[in-house]
């Protein structure tokens, strides 16, 4: 019994010695250690011995469990001790730039990119870039506008009002043109973009913010040609079509006398299509010449100065441009809608 538990524990030593995986390994434990492996062999023998040998080799055996046990965890901690080491020898030389996570590159939004073109093209003629705050009081927005109190035109806005008495989310850049006004004299050229609000219910060409451009000029013999000669090189430029024509109509915006509504000839066809609604002309600005009423509130004389403003949307002019048919695409993250621009 002796020669057999020695031998045992030999053939266990050099089959753990053997052993270089971890599934090896475990193989090597179940053969000897498990349910029905060498030991539980021996164990079963001892049944048949006597109780003076039982005595001896019941010990003994029990020795050569703690020993198995004892020689199979240390190479259980040699094996996981070369597994560290192998691995630590694998990312010596690491390169951290190997592996990069996948990005989306960013973009210039649609707005921005159409603002900057817009922009150029006015810095280009001389203009400067203006501004105007968003959260407004009612004067800029209305009374120095011409708008006072009761007047009509303010159902024209939806307007969103605050708690504050007297104050508002603007309606339009027009506001732009009272605080230029007051902090200038002309003469003056100021192109001001920026965002509206208006208390709209939504739908596909209506949102509650959107992008108005502002456009001032003011100087001595300023007249409506000069207007038109302006809007049609802007216009001729934006939409890169040396024939492009501008339409004008009567138009109402109290702050302007006479006022327009200004149209282009459709820049995608010659007979009609949908963007023109078959008709060959698409609806854009509002503009005309600056009323004496504004000027004079704005310490500016009307007998010696005047001038000419306008304004027009820029999330329309972007989707007229491009073909978007639903405005509330551009304040959304969809990400199919913004990688085409
Ligand atoms: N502010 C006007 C609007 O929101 C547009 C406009 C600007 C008209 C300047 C005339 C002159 O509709």
């Amino acid at each position: 019994m002796n020669d057999t538990i020695a031998s045992l524990y030999q053939q266990f030593l050099s089959e753990l010695q053997n052993a270089t995986t971890e599934q090896v390994l475990e193989q090597v434990r179940v053969a000897f250690l498990g349910r029905s492996g060498h030991l539980t062999e021996l164990m079963k023998q001892l049944k048949e011995l006597s109780v003076e040998e039982k005595r001896v080799v019941g010990p003994q055996l029990n020795q050569l469990k703690i020993d198995l046990e004892t020689a199979y965890q240390k190479r259980q901690q040699e094996l996981f001790a070369a597994q560290v080491a192998r691995i630590h020898e694998e990312n010596k030389y690491f390169d951290v730039t190997a592996y990069k996570k996948e990005e989306l590159p960013a973009r210039t939004h649609i707005y921005t990119k159409i603002l900057q073109e817009l922009e150029d093209i006015f810095i280009s003629m001389g203009y400067e870039i203006g501004d105007g705050p968003e959260i407004e009081h009612d004067y800029y927005n209305f009374e120095g506008l011409n708008i006072p109190m009761n007047h009509p035109a303010r159902d024209m806005h939806d307007t969103f009002w605050l708690n504050v008495p007297g104050m508002l989310m603007r309606t339009q850049t027009s506001n732009v043109q009272v605080h230029s006004m007051e902090k200038k004299q002309p003469p003056m050229a100021i192109f001001a973009p920026g965002r509206v609000y208006r208390n709209e219910a939504l739908d596909a060409s209506h949102e509650w913010m959107f992008t108005q451009t502002e456009g001032i000029f003011i100087d001595k013999n300023v007249s409506l040609s000069h207007l038109l000669a302006t809007l049609q090189t802007f216009l001729r430029q934006l939409f890169q079509k040396e024939d492009l024509k501008i339409r004008v109509r009567p138009g109402y915006f109290p702050f302007v006398e006479p006022g327009l509504e200004v149209d282009i000839s459709c820049p995608f066809c010659s007979k009609g299509c949908s963007t023109c609604k078959k008709t060959g002309w698409i609806e854009l600005l509002g503009g005309g010449l600056i009323h004496p009423n504004v000027l004079r509130k704005s310490g500016i004389d009307p007998e010696i100065y005047s001038g000419f403003a306008f304004g027009m949307g820029v999330e329309r002019l972007a989707m007229i441009r491009h073909g978007i048919d639903d405005i509330r695409l551009f304040h959304s993250s969809n990400l199919s809608f913004l990688d085409q621009f």
